[in-house]
């Protein structure tokens, strides 16, 4: 039962549930029409102190096509956190107005410190380097549908995956299903955390650590591109320095499987060449529109109306 639950970390949803979402995505995908009025009266709340594009207008476009409302700042500067109140306060506050809440803050930590003071479903969209659960949903249904699979697939993440939130999600999600391997492509200095490399250990899972793309592209059934994460670096001149460690191109992509699939989170800076929007395999655009109907059907499982 999903009911009523909190979203924080990939790993709060069993697979059976992870699958009961993807299941009406798929239904949402085929019949829109059939949702358009399933959250009437209903309100989200979307809670972003830090920048969106996709996440926070496809919560809100998701709420909308279903038929409920929005509120929500998208600055910290508008609402009464400019003023000094914690986010257990503004949590429970919005709990008296809206049905569910959707939260993005810098700090690692901040929508399970939300979670623990709301009575309403708080769903994690992003917190500091942390995790992005929600994006993960995304990802996860956007492989199902384009690889017709979850398990038995070469992965291979690369860029930032030190600060990128998204990855790690990804990595804990899909480390769930049998016979996934791990490529992870960065510099080191960009290895991904600790903590994802003993996950991976623990459960036996095979991976390898590399800095070069061009040497491992050909193994991949998804290579999902990320982005320097300006925002989490000490210094601006490490940023420049490691910003453009890779870039995807057309002669790069000539490397890859017929059948490779190319994700990424959105939004991209330079990791992808422009000329790479043209190839079948770039399915970007197509993941970010995933993105809002596995937002429609979460939003409906969370406040158990399907
Ligand atoms: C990602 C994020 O916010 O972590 N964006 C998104 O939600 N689609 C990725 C990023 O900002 O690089």
């Amino acid at each position: 039962m999903l009911k009523g639950r909190n979203l924080i970390e990939p790993m709060d949803f069993t697979l059976e549930e992870l699958e009961q979402i993807f299941l009406l995505a798929d239904e949402i995908i085929k019949n829109p029409t059939q949702y358009a009025k399933m959250c009437d009266g209903k309100i989200l709340a979307t809670l972003f102190f830090e920048p969106s594009t996709r996440t926070r207008f496809s919560f809100e476009a998701a709420m909308l096509r279903l038929g409920g409302n929005v509120i929500g700042f998208s600055e910290a500067n508008s609402s009464s956190v400019a003023k000094g109140e914690s986010i257990s306060d503004t949590i429970r506050t919005v709990s008296c107005y809206a049905d569910i809440a959707v939260m993005r803050h810098p700090k690692e930590g901040a929508a399970l410190v939300a979670s623990e003071s709301s009575h309403i479903p708080v769903v994690n969209a992003g917190d500091g380097g942390h995790q992005h659960p929600t994006q993960t949903l995304t990802d996860l249904l956007t492989i199902r549908r384009v690889k017709g699979r979850l398990k038995n697939l070469t992965i291979g993440c690369c860029g930032d995956l030190k600060f990128g939130r998204t990855v790690h999600s990804l990595i804990k999600a899909l480390s769930r299903y049998e016979g996934n391997k791990f490529i992870l492509i960065s510099p080191q200095e960009l290895n991904v955390p600790e903590y994802i490399i003993r996950i991976l250990k623990e459960k036996n899972i095979e991976f390898k650590q590399v800095e070069k793309m061009e040497e491992v592209i050909g193994e991949l059934d998804i290579l999902y591109m990320t982005r320097v994460q300006k925002e989490r670096f000490f210094n601006e001149e490490d940023y420049v320095r490691l910003k453009d460690s890779y870039i995807l191109c057309n002669e790069k992509m000539k490397l890859a499987k017929e059948n490779m699939i190319v994700l990424h989170p959105l939004p991209r800076v330079n990791e992808i060449a422009y000329e790479v929007d043209d190839d079948p395999r770039a399915i970007y655009f197509k993941q970010a529109k995933y993105g809002m109907f596995v937002r429609m059907a979460l939003i409906c499982k969370l406040l158990g109306l399907a």
